[in-house]
């Protein structure tokens, strides 16, 4: 299965990909974990991603489009990939489907959050993720069986610089400007679901369903 992940910043996106990726074995694909190890790493990509990242505007599209191209050409993900947080504007969508064709493949369901703005600002200032490989935690939602340590690693908790609130509230306006506009992209084509919000677990149980049934019609 290739699987698109879109929706706002903060909708759950990782969560859920990360435990499809641990129950289910399908790769997650996060451009911004690709992002932020580059940073970390200090790399000529995260040298130049820095500035935007921190002031919460997108990396320019064909620095995104060849990371992507990269990535998905990796054996693991030849059988199939979560995209989370790719694509995010009509330019990286196009470069997609034209990346997926010349290779014979396609995507086979866009899943979409639906998560209304004040929501997501509670859900991303409480956020805290791992060092060692960006488990993701909320002090309220999700906390972690000892305080400020993974459940999975026991590495450190740490929050996100982008996760300030004026960050997220700049994120927020450039998803909406940006990649809503995906919504009726994706929504024209038959390959477009939306979950219903609710908790961890439950949302989970949802997206496995989609999968599930479209993996069926293929
Ligand atoms: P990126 O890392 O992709 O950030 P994002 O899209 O803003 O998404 P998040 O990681 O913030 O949220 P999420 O939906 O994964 O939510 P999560 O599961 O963590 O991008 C960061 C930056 O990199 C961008 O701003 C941009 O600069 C750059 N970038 C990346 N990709 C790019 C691209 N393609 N083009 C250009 N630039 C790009 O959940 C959030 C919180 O909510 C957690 O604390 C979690 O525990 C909690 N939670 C999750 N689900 C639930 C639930 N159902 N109920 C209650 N709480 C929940």
């Amino acid at each position: 299965m290739n699987v698109i992940f879109l929706g706002p910043p903060g909708a759950g996106k990782g969560t859920q990909a990360q435990l499809l990726q641990q129950r289910e074995g399908i790769p997650q694909i996060s451009t911004g974990d690709i992002l932020r190890a580059a940073m970390a790493a200090q790399t000529p990509l995260g040298r130049r991603a820095k500035a935007y990242v921190d002031r919460g505007d997108l990396v320019p599209d064909d620095v995104m489009i060849e990371i992507v191209k990269e990535r998905i050409g990796q054996p693991d993900a030849r059988r199939g990939f979560v995209l989370d947080g790719f694509p995010r504007t009509l330019g990286q969508a196009r470069a997609l489907d034209e990346v997926l064709t010349s290779a014979g493949r396609r995507i086979d369901v866009v899943v979409y959050f639906d998560i209304p703005d004040d929501v997501i600002v509670r859900r991303l200032t409480g956020r805290r993720v791992c060092r060692a490989a960006a488990h993701i935690y909320h002090i309220e939602f999700s906390p972690p069986r000892a305080a400020g340590r993974c459940d999975v690693d026991g590495s450190e908790l740490f929050q996100r610089d982008d996760d300030q609130e004026e960050t997220v509230r700049r994120r927020l306006v450039v998803y909406h400007q940006q990649t809503e506009p995906l919504v009726e992209f994706y929504r024209r084509r038959g390959v477009f679901e939306v979950l219903r919000d609710g908790d961890i677990e439950a949302v989970y149980r949802q997206l496995l369903e989609i999968i599930k049934t479209r993996a069926g019609q293929g």
